[in-house]
């Protein structure tokens, strides 16, 4: 109940007055509907069995007129609780999305996409429809049912006593029916959307099956899928066709009794005629309400847990944000300094104790085996994370003590695996600057060797890349990457393996543009290529997180790191499997030999 009440008070804030409007409407509609029994009494008592037929001219056209007046309250209540609706729906997810982009990595680290998705998606369809639906129905129905009973009970109080008796079964049952097919029918959901994720992972990595030819088996883990979702869905089938008629039936109870006992009152004079039939329609006015009640309160259930689960992504705190104290950061000097910082990720530590000073203008590399800590180090410094214990220092303020914004905008960085954005090629590189001019974005481009290769596309700069565009090689992303990077004109720019796709001579190229470039600009890259690690003014050699040596290119063994590295890396696993493979080969070669040799057939 108190997770009802913050969502009403969180998401239907601005709206009350339009929802009581709604109501309002609602209220009119049933209390109209209510109307139409009574004049039909009127009518067969008065003009009918009264022999006024004078009169069924006025009742006919008091009917016409209260249905006139329901259908423009029902309109009008469609209108106003549709809009509430969509605007509820539109601010939650609004309001979902702009939270969802202040939290941090860490959050990310621990959430699924695809159930953030479905809380973008489905959980606030699930709240809106309840809100701005589900709770004027459940007043609406309420009342319906109040006063039917009120006005059976004062027609005739025995009848309405014995007549109502099935009734309560009809919520019963629409209650214990919903209890069933919600979870079947949630189940068809899960199933439906697994059967996406894996549609999705196969298609995207089609080549994968094709290079492995596995496609018969990949087809039957998802005819696998599938028939689940088949064998769900018939069992929420199953649970239809056993309710429904069962609830379906119930009203034909009420009505056996009003017309044995209630015919027996009329003929004994007990009741008349006009109230019998009056009585017959009300009855029918309930059944509804007690099958949409009955369902209510599942409803209601399911938007509460959905509810729950839109309130627990925005009750999370981002751990990264601006102090209240934080101050702008002016024009960067670039100076970087790590003040014996640890850090963990998820309670596994990382970063050991480690403390460096980059001067202003300096270019580091930061070289170590695979794991030992370098990426999580660069991400320190645009305050991905905050350190553990210790601090990281820019121009001598810790990064606790600036804003987030002014500190990330003198910040270039390029990722391990740079993501981009299916978008013009243009856009992808001014997306730090999108007011960029088209020069900007040129010299940008050539600084990152990538203006050939974006001149040669079909389009140009106006290419679009991604799923609907042209597919680009993983050193040509790295070169776009680093072009978006450098567009900002970083004070600090940091590179994390960004040219490790990238051939020798492009490399080179974009090392001679950088260093013409560079500037008093701070640089910090990961390195894995003896040309970068050559390119840099100091070489910090990390080890399990700690830093096991600093110095110039030439004082620091850092070969024999790219070396080993390179030996458990790819290149090493490839000469492991050109071995097995030969070993292989010239096994077989000998069975057959040997084979051939047994039936005597020499070649
Ligand atoms: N999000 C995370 N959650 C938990 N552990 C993580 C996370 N990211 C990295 N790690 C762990 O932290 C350690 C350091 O990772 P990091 O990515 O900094 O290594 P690296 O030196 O950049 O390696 P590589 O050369 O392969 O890129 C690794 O042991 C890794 O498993
Ligand atoms: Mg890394």
């Amino acid at each position: 109940m108190a997770t009802f009440r913050r969502m009403m008070r969180t998401f239907l804030r601005g709206h009350w007055i339009a929802l009581s409007l709604s109501l309002l409407l609602a209220v009119t509609t049933t209390a109209l509907g209510l109307a139409v029994p009574w004049f039909i009494r009127g009518a067969v008592d008065k003009a009918l069995v009264g022999g006024r037929t004078d009169l069924l001219v006025v009742y006919a056209a008091a009917i016409l007129a209260v249905a006139a007046l329901r259908m423009a309250a029902a309109f009008g209540r469609r209108v106003v609780s549709g809009r509430v609706s969509l605007a509820v729906e539109t601010e939650m997810r609004d309001r979902l999305f702009s939270h969802l982009t202040t939290l941090g990595f860490d959050f990310y680290m621990r959430s699924q996409t695809g159930q953030l998705m479905s809380r973008a998606i489905a959980d606030v369809r699930a709240v809106r429809m309840f809100l701005a639906y589900g709770l004027v129905f459940l007043i609406t129905h309420t009342i319906t049912l109040l006063s039917v009973t009120a006005i059976l009970f004062f027609l005739q109080p025995r009848l309405a006593a014995v007549s109502l008796i099935p009734m309560p079964f009809i919520l019963v049952t629409a209650r214990a029916f919903s209890r069933r097919l919600h979870p079947s029918l949630w189940a068809v959901q899960q199933r439906i959307a697994e059967l996406t994720a894996v549609a999705e992972e196969r298609i995207t990595g089609i080549r994968v099956i094709k290079a492995f030819a596995i496609e018969d088996q990949q087809q039957a883990t998802f005819a696998l899928a599938s028939d689940q979702i088949y064998r769900q869905n018939l069992e929420a089938a199953g649970i239809r066709s056993r309710y429904i008629p069962l609830i379906g039936v119930m009203p034909s109870l009420s009505l056996i009794i009003i017309l044995l006992y209630g015919g027996r009152m009329v003929v004994a004079g007990d009741l008349t005629l006009g109230s019998l039939i009056a009585f017959n329609a009300y009855v029918m006015l309930l059944i509804w309400p007690m099958r949409m009640l009955g369902m209510l309160v599942s409803w209601a259930e399911r938007a509460i847990a959905a509810g729950e689960r839109v309130l627990e992504v925005l009750d999370e705190r981002p751990t990264v944000t601006d102090r209240s104290t934080a101050a702008d950061l002016s024009r960067l000097r670039g100076a970087i300094e790590f003040r014996n910082v640890t850090f963990a990720h998820d309670d596994v530590p990382v970063i050991n104790g480690i403390s460096l000073r980059i001067e202003s203008g300096e270019t580091v590399a930061l070289v170590g085996p695979t794991g030992c800590g370098k990426t999580t180090l660069a991400h320190l410094i645009p305050r991905f994370y905050d350190p553990t214990t210790g601090g990281v220092l820019v121009d001598g303020i810790d990064l606790r003590d600036t804003t987030l914004a002014s500190l990330r905008s003198q910040i270039g960085l390029v990722d391990q695996d740079p993501f981009l954005f299916s978008l013009s090629v243009r856009d992808n590189i001014r997306y730090g600057q999108p007011d960029a001019s088209e020069d900007a974005v040129a010299a940008a481009a050539a600084a990152a060797a990538a203006d050939d290769f974006i001149r040669a596309l079909p389009a140009g700069y106006d290419t679009v890349i991604g799923e609907r565009g042209v597919t680009l090689s993983g050193g040509q992303r790295q070169r776009l990457a680093l072009a978006r990077a450098l567009l900002i004109d970083p004070r600090i720019l940091i590179l994390d393996d960004a040219t490790s796709s990238v051939d020798a001579e492009t490399e080179a190229r974009i090392v001679d543009a950088l260093s013409g470039l560079r500037g008093s600009r701070t640089t910090v890259i990961v390195a894995h290529r003896p040309s970068t690690v050559m390119l840099a003014d100091r070489v910090v050699l990390l080890e399990a997180g700690s830093i096991r040596q600093v110095g110039t290119p030439r004082e620091v063994p850092w070969q024999e790191i790219l070396v080993a590295d390179a030996e458990v890396g790819l290149q090493g696993q490839l000469a492991a499997a050109h071995r097995a493979a030969a070993e292989q080969d010239a096994r077989r070669a000998v069975t057959a030999r040997l084979a051939a040799g047994d039936t005597g057939a020499t070649p």
